[in-house]
């Protein structure tokens, strides 16, 4: 669809109105809620198949449209991106087992806005590693999100990131990024989750986009299977991934797609 809202900066950055911050808020939450639900479905012996088939069921059930399914050939309603899968993982026959982590990314279109979300589930009994890793990477995308503010730049973001991160002997993949979105899936700009302060576009009023880092317990390089879409780490390290969908408001970030469950905590209680 067209967008033809607010105006452009001179980076390509669409800025939008007061108005369309509802319009972000209520499809951010259709995601967010969606997540919750499918929280309890997390247990060894399912399918990323099934997963997925209870999240379409609830895109079906609200009225929403999935913005995956159809998308640059996309059949699904989530990625399912399990281990060592970096992101982009296909639902199919593959069977969850004791100790794995997974992230589950959905997005949705709701009368035209669109809400891009994921976060980290784990089944059974995790390793403490895993357990940090997912801490690692929730709490870099917060600190992402803290250095969101008029004035700052996109460099910023991705340094809050990057720091933190690698403070940690962890690291922070560099082949995907997050994205504008509004009434688009994916717009411009890039949203690196690595950078220097001061450094790339400066944040205004009325952005949106996404941040999603995606952290390694290993390298940070990564390969695409041969799917086309699965993109995996090199070393078969673990990796985990957390996005929020977020608005540059005159104070900081308001962030679209926050559980209303308050369920990120989920994820440690391995
Ligand atoms: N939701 C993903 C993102 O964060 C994009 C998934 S595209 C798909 O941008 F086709 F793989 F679903
Ligand atoms: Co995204
Ligand atoms: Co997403």
């Amino acid at each position: 669809m067209e967008d033809t809202r607010g105006r452009i900066t001179k980076d390509g950055i669409r800025i939008y109105e007061d108005v369309d911050f509802s319009g972000m808020r209520a499809a951010g939450r259709v995601a967010a809620e969606i997540l919750d639900l499918v929280g309890p479905l997390v247990v060894p012996g399912v399918t990323t198949a099934a997963l997925d088939d209870f999240i379409t069921g609830e895109v079906t059930r609200r009225g929403v449209t999935s913005a995956t399914i159809g998308y640059r050939g996309y059949q699904h309603a989530s990625c399912i991106s399990v281990n060592h899968v970096v992101c982009h993982g296909i639902p199919g026959a593959k069977v969850i087992k004791d100790g794995d982590i997974l992230n589950i990314d959905v997005t949705v279109i709701l009368d035209g806005w669109f809400g891009d979300t994921s976060r980290m589930y784990v089944a059974g009994n995790i390793s403490r590693k895993a357990a940090r890793l997912i801490e690692v990477t929730h709490d870099s995308l917060m600190k992402g999100i803290e250095a969101v503010k008029p004035g700052n730049t996109f460099g910023d973001i991705g340094f809050a990131i990057q720091s933190y991160v690698e403070a940690q002997r962890m690291s922070v993949v560099r082949d995907f990024c997050g994205h504008g979105l509004g009434r688009v899936f994916h717009s411009p700009p890039n949203v690196l989750h690595y950078g220097r302060p001061g450094v790339g576009a400066v944040l205004e009023e009325g952005m949106f986009f996404t941040i999603e880092p995606m952290v390694n317990l290993g390298r940070p390089e990564t390969k695409v299977l041969a799917d086309d879409w699965t993109a995996v780490t090199r070393d078969k390290s673990l990796s985990a991934q957390y996005e929020h969908s977020i608005g540059v408001t005159a104070e900081g970030a308001e962030i679209f797609t926050l559980s209303p469950g308050g369920l990120y905590k989920a994820a440690f209680k391995g």
